[in-house]
C-alpha cells in the first residue's frame, strides 16, 4: 500500500468534473439492476391508487398488459407480483391461493404469451389469501410451520406451472426453501428458480404493502414475529441463508433494504451468491412523500438505490424501478 500524503495527495481532484466523478465512479446503477413489484386485482378500474404508496397503483389485467409494455420498453427486464385479493374469496385456509385460474396465475399466463423475455416472480406465501392475514396457517392458535410448508410447496408448483420464472417464498417459514425444491425436481420443474426471502424481518415497514394488498385486516404491528427475523439480530440472518442455500435456494434475499444495507454487505460478502435487497413500502413512501411535499430533492431515490449497490446488492426490488429508469435513460 503506497503511502498518501496531502498535498500529494487531493482527493478532490478526481471530483472536480460531472465526467471524471462517473470516470472513477465505483458502483453503476442500471436498469438491469431494478426488478418492480407490481400490485394487481379482480377489479373493474382499470388502475386504483394506493393512498399510503404516492405514484403506485392496483392494477386489472388490461392495465397490467400496458404497465408491463412500458416497463419492458424502459430498459427493466423483471417484475414482482402481488395480488390484491377479494375479502369475499378469502378464508383461513387460503384456499384460493390453490385455484389454478387465480388472478395471479392468470396475469402470469398473459405475460408469458406476451411478454416471453420478462422474468417473472412470484411470491410464495399465503398473507394475501387468508383471512386473518397471517403467511400461514394457524392451528391450535399458533402458525403451524409445517403444515403452512406443505401448502406452500403446493402454491410453488402451481405458480412455476402458470409460468412464473421464480418463485419466491417470502413466508419464512423453516424448512420450506426444501421442500419447495424437492416438490420442483420432481415434477418436472427443475429449471424453476427460488429467491428465498432469507432474511425477512418483522418490520413496520411493511405497512403500506399490507394496504395494498389487504392483508392487515387482523394483524396488530409486530404479530409476524414468531416467524419473521428480530430486527436486532444479524448473526441469525448469516444463519438463515446458509439453510436456505442448503436446502437449494438460487438467490437469496434482504427485506427490508436502506435500514439493513449492513446485513446486505455481510451476506454477499460472506456467500458469494446472487443477493438481492428489497426496498420495501414503507421505505419508498417515506422517501416518494418527502420528494413530492419538496422537502427531499428527488435525487434521494437514486442516492438510497445506489447504497444498496455499493452495499453488493446484485438487484433490487423497489417500488421506484419505473421512475428511475426514465431518469436513467434520460
Ligand atoms: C408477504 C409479503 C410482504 C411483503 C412482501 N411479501 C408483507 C409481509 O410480510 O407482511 C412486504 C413488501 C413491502 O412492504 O413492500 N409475505
Amino acid at each position: 500500500m503506497v503511502k498518501r500524503k496531502y498535498p500529494h495527495t487531493r482527493l478532490r481532484r478526481t471530483r472536480a468534473k460531472a465526467f471524471l466523478r462517473d470516470l472513477v465512479a465505483e458502483k453503476k446503477l442500471s436498469t438491469d439492476d431494478l426488478i418492480q413489484p407490481i400490485f394487481i386485482a379482480d377489479q373493474k378500474d382499470s388502475k386504483v391508487s394506493i393512498p399510503s404508496m404516492p405514484g403506485i397503483y392496483r392494477h386489472n389485467l388490461e392495465s397490467l398488459y400496458s404497465e408491463v409494455e412500458s416497463l419492458i420498453n424502459l430498459g427493466i427486464k423483471s417484475i414482482a407480483i402481488f395480488p390484491a385479493i377479494d375479502p369475499e374469496k378469502k378464508d383461513a385456509k387460503a384456499s384460493h391461493a390453490f385455484e389454478k385460474d387465480n388472478i395471479v396465475c392468470k396475469a402470469l399466463n398473459q405475460l408469458s404469451e406476451k411478454f416471453p423475455e420478462l422474468i417473472k416472480i412470484a411470491d410464495v406465501a399465503l398473507d394475501p389469501y387468508t383471512d386473518h392475514g397471517h403467511d400461514g396457517l394457524i392451528i391450535d392458535g399458533k402458525i403451524n410451520n409445517d403444515e403452512t410448508v406443505t401448502l406452500l410447496a403446493e402454491q410453488a408448483l402451481i405458480l412455476a406451472n402458470a409460468g412464473a420464472d421464480i418463485i419466491a417464498p417470502s413466508d419464512m417459514m423453516d424448512g420450506r426453501v426444501r421442500v419447495i425444491r424437492d416438490a420442483l425436481e420432481s415434477n418436472a420443474l427443475q429449471d424453476t428458480i427460488i429467491l428465498s426471502y432469507a432474511a425477512k424481518y418483522a418490520s413496520s415497514f411493511y405497512g403500506p404493502f399490507r394496504d395494498a394488498v389487504g392483508s392487515s385486516v387482523s394483524l396488530g404491528t409486530g404479530s409476524k414475529e414468531t416467524y419473521q427475523m428480530n430486527f436486532a439480530n444479524i448473526d441469525e440472518a448469516i444463519h438463515e441463508v446458509r439453510m436456505d442455500l442448503e436446502e437449494g435456494a438460487d438467490i437469496v434475499m434482504v427485506k427490508p433494504g436502506i435500514a439493513y444495507l449492513d446485513v446486505v454487505h455481510k451476506i454477499r460478502n460472506i456467500f458469494q451468491v446472487p443477493t438481492f435487497v428489497y426496498q420495501v413500502s414503507g421505505e419508498y413512501s417515506m422517501l416518494q412523500l418527502s420528494i413530492e411535499k419538496g422537502w427531499l430533492d428527488k435525487n434521494v431515490m437514486l442516492e438510497s438505490l445506489m447504497c444498496c449497490k455499493r452495499a453488493g446488492a446484485d438487484a433490487i426490488l423497489t417500488y421506484a424501478a419505473k421512475q428511475i429508469s426514465s431518469e436513467l435513460n434520460a
